[in-house]
Formats: structure tokens, sequence, C-alpha cells
């Protein structure tokens, strides 16, 4: 028999001082977020963050080393059961079988949370339709495209109806055109009162979607913040620009000294500069053609771009987010080139203080 814990009218989610070890990998170092219901919490970080851990805790597939972790008021490690009955969880732990149907994978699914035959048929076709499965529903789910193998596996996770849902990465490999329908699925089941936690590597994708962003770096919450705050602490649009002659960068950052919020940034590896410019983007780009012109410099995709997660990471951390070379499996490579332009990046930045 289960026991109805009492109702809670907190956040959704509550981390607190989360610590996790595998092996001699400390994943997580004291992660501390909360998530108000019928919100949407972005997760962002690198290769090898942690993301995915937080995830699991939350979700009761791993048992945190340390700290607090409550999904609607219940503990993950006290109540493991009544966290499952009210959380989904779709990602990089799919629960698809292959050999069946995507119809088939959705109505066991439905059985397995103890609805009827009838109500899991009803709720099967209804998800398959709202996925724009319908018309490969009757194929084994290993026939399916990337694409749609992921929304059959965010459809999974809907069928129970959690009002608590995890999406660890749901538009990582998909092309641009799945990735939006996939931001408006995920935006009318927010509408709908679900709350979200969100993982994601793209910056672009939780400005989309999230209302409060969490930026996480070996297992540690670097900056927290609206979207927006986010993009202050970075300084804007960047003007990019690669110089053909990479013997000529040095000449052609001071060339564009003057035209940004701060001094050029150099990737020596790349030939490429970039330079903050804040919202005067077109006016930065006129100013940065002239420069180059004076100084007979030639350059290749100059250009005003938003923000990345690269950008977000030099202005915070002083150094570049990089991509583990074992696809996330080993340990978190350390940052190699920590030249005098990340640091110079970081000052520019004003923000001096690292975490
Ligand atoms: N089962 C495990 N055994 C050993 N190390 C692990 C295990 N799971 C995760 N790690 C390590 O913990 C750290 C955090 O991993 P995690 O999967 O949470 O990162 P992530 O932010 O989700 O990365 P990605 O963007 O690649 O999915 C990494 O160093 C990873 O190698
Ligand atoms: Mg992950």
């Amino acid at each position: 028999m289960t026991i109805s814990p009492p109702a809670w009218d907190g956040p959704a989610i509550v981390v607190d001082g989360v610590h996790k070890r595998f092996g001699d990998v400390h994943a997580l170092r004291g992660i501390d977020l909360v998530v108000e219901r019928g919100t949407v919490l972005g997760l962002l970080g690198p290769n090898g963050a942690g993301k995915t851990t937080v995830v699991k805790v939350l979700t009761t597939l791993l048992p945190p080393d340390a700290g607090r972790a409550l999904v609607e008021g219940r503990d993950v490690v006290r109540s493991p059961e009544a966290v499952r009955e009210v959380v989904g969880l779709a990602g990089q732990s799919a629960a698809i079988q292959d050999e069946l149907t995507g119809r088939e994978n959705l109505e066991i699914l439905g059985r397995l949370y103890h609805l009827g035959r009838r109500q899991a048929r009803r709720r099967a076709q209804e998800l398959l339709e709202r996925f724009d499965l319908g018309d490969a529903a009757d194929r084994p789910a290993k026939t399916y495209s990337g694409g749609m193998q992921r929304r059959l596996d965010l459809a999974a996770s809907l069928v129970a109806e959690p009002p608590v849902l995890f999406l660890d990465e749901p538009t990582t490999g998909l092309d641009p055109r799945s990735r939006i329908g996939m931001w408006a699925v995920i935006r009318e089941l927010v509408a709908g009162g679900t709350t979200l936690l969100l993982t994601t590597q793209y910056l672009d994708e939780a400005d989309e979607l999230a209302d409060e962003i969490v930026v996480v770096d070996h297992g540690l919450v670097i900056a927290a913040g609206t979207a927006e705050a986010l993009k202050t602490r970075v300084g804007g649009d960047v003007l990019e620009l690669t110089v053909k002659d990479a013997g000529r960068l040095a000449e052609a950052a001071s060339a564009l000294a003057g035209i940004g919020d701060g001094a050029p940034g150099v990737d020596e590896d790349t030939g490429r500069i970039h330079v903050p410019v804040g919202g005067r983007g077109s006016q930065a780009v006129v100013g940065a053609v002239r420069a180059l012109d004076a100084a007979g410099i030639e350059t290749d995709g100059l250009g005003v771009r938003r923000p990345s997660l690269d950008d977000v990471f030099l202005a915070l951390t002083g150094h570049a987010a990089e991509a583990e070379p074992d696809g996330g499996r080993g340990r978190r490579r350390r940052h190699r080139r920590e030249g005098p332009e990340r640091g110079a990046a970081a000052a520019r930045s004003g923000d001096g203080e690292t975490p």
C-alpha cells in the first residue's frame, strides 16, 4: 500500500548541496537549484559538466552521495517510489523497445502505468498524433529516423502525464526543422502546466524555452539567471572574423581595439578574432571593415552573431567550453589553452570572480 505524501505547495524541484562521485570522478560537487512549479529550467553545460547526473539523481536512477533532492516535496532518497509517481524522463536513457512498433511501445507503457486497455490505446493514439508519428505508428521503432525516435521517446515519457518532466538534451542531433518542431511540442506542454527541467548544450535552446537558466561546469553551478541576464554578462552580440594571413592576427586585433566593448579575443588555432559589440552590431561591422581596410588586412566571414555557449563560458570562466574527446565517458579534459587572451576575455566581461 502506498501512503500519499502530504500536499506540497513549495517549488516543484529543490536540489540542495548534492554531490555525486563515480570512483575518482567527482561529477557533482555541491549542486543547488530550485525550479518553481509550472516553469522551465534550462540546465546548460558542456559535455561532462554533470547535467545527466543531475537528471538521474532527480529521477531516482542514481542516489546522491550527499545533499538533498526533492521533487514535488518528495525526497529522492527517502521516497523514491513517490518521486517516480510524479516524474517523466526522456533523453539519453531511452525506454523504447526497438523491436516493437511505436504504438505498441506506448500502449505497453500505458498498461504499466495501470491504464485500462482502452484507455492505454486511446492515450497512445493521442500521443502518436501529437508527435506526428501517425503514419509510422505501426512500424517497428528500429526503423524510425533519429528525429522520430526522439519524438517517440518524448511521447513515451508523457504516457503517464507526469507533472514534472525531465528532458535530457531533447534536440541534440536533430535537424533544424525537427528541432523547431520539438520546441513547439515542449512549449505546448509547458502551457499545459508541466514543470520542466531541460538539459542542453545550446544557449539558443535554453533561450527559447527556459524561464531560468543554470550553467554548470565541472559539477558546479557557475551562473544562474534569465537568458537576458546571462547575455548581459557576456556583453551582447559578438563580431567575429577570420584573418586570412595568420601572421597578421595580432596586428588585426590591435586595429580592432576601438570598435567593440573591450579588447578583441584572439584564437590563434583558428585565426579567428571576436569582439563583444553589445547591441551595436552594424555600426561595429562598418568600423571593423574600415579599420582592417586601412591596415590592409584581408579577412573571411566577417559577421555579427548572438552569443553562444562558448561565449558564456569564456565570459564566466575565462576558458572555452570544450567537448570531451571520448564523448563523455572518461574524465573531463582540462582546458589547455589558457593563454593571455583567455584572461583578457574574463577581464573584459567585467567578471573577474571565478567561483
Ligand atoms: N556511470 C558513470 N561512471 C563513471 N563516470 C561517470 C558515470 N556517469 C557519468 N560519469 C562522469 O561524470 C561526469 C558527468 O557526467 P554527465 O553524464 O552527468 O555529464 P553531462 O553534462 O550530461 O555530459 P553530456 O553533455 O556529454 O551528456 C563526467 O565526467 C562523466 O564521465
Ligand atoms: Mg548528458
